[in-house]
């Protein structure tokens, strides 16, 4: 697999089931923009062979490099980022569920689900976005959303592209995060407000915003549901004091990104 059929696998199976962003692509294609990501994130459960170090595996052959690491305990998550020595590619975000902070019945609920994963699942050279190896009946998934959002989201999708995130600094018709935002609320995109509109701040070097997920039907066993898929990401980085750009995340900011699959409840 070469860097590019990699990044065209990953942006397949994103927009596959997320029509919003192939929309905001097309619209800022059409002003002129050519746009550059700044990372893709994944999201998956801390099972053997399919936590977060597994995911990366194919990231690591093609040669990104693990960078920081950071914890959400309030959402019992464990996140890395790998960086590739090329700057104009993409960071890779990978986070993982922490199936033992989670209440007895809950991880016995996922524990059902990874016991379905068939042998040889984890050696798939496509593993990050392989899909969802396991059955699910929508009681389960609902169950599982009484305890963690993000635990539902990986019931229902498995492994899968989670976000994108447009580079906002490359943008050329955009002077900042804000002027996007209302470009895209205007264009009838519903943002993510929790904690406002833009999350961080230029002195941490980092804002963030993104669009709320639109539900997409999932096949559950008892037939079709509507969950909410991924959303897509806007970021805006700025240099640190010896004038390179900070490359990292803002756990405060991430936590709240998290919200962007929430079910509307
Ligand atoms: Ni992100």
């Amino acid at each position: 697999m070469t860097i590019a059929s990699l990044l065209a696998a990953l942006w397949a199976d994103y927009t596959a089931i997320t029509p919003q962003a192939s929309r905001i692509h097309a619209l800022l294609s059409a002003r002129g923009e050519r746009l550059d990501n700044d990372h893709v994130a994944l999201r998956t459960y801390d099972a053997p062979g399919l936590g977060v170090e597994a995911l990366a595996r194919p990231f690591e052959a093609l040669g990104w490099r693990a960078e920081g690491e950071y914890r959400f305990d309030d959402k019992h998550l464990r996140a890395r980022y790998w960086r590739h020595p090329d700057a104009a590619l993409p960071k890779i975000f990978i986070s993982e569920l922490e199936r033992a902070a989670l209440p007895p019945q809950a991880q016995a609920l996922i524990d059902g689900l990874v016991a379905q994963v068939p042998s040889g699942f984890a050696a798939r050279p496509d593993l990050p976005w392989a899909g969802r190896p396991w059955r699910l009946p929508h009681t389960t998934y609902r169950a599982l959303l009484e305890h963690s959002e993000y635990a539902a989201w990986v019931a229902a999708f498995g492994l899968r592209v989670n976000h994108f995130t447009v580079d906002v600094g490359a943008l050329r018709t955009f002077d900042s995060l804000e002027a996007l935002c209302a470009f895209l609320v205007d264009a009838g995109f519903a943002l993510n407000e929790s904690g406002g509109r833009i999350k961080g701040t230029p002195a941490d070097r980092l804002e963030q915003a993104s669009t709320l997920a639109e539900p997409v039907p999932v096949r559950f066993d008892d037939g079709e549901h509507p969950v909410p898929s991924c959303y897509y990401e806007f970021a805006r980085r700025y240099p640190l004091p010896s004038g390179e750009l900070f490359h990292g995340f803002i756990p405060a900011s991430a936590n709240r990104i998290f919200e962007s699959t929430d079910v509307a409840r």
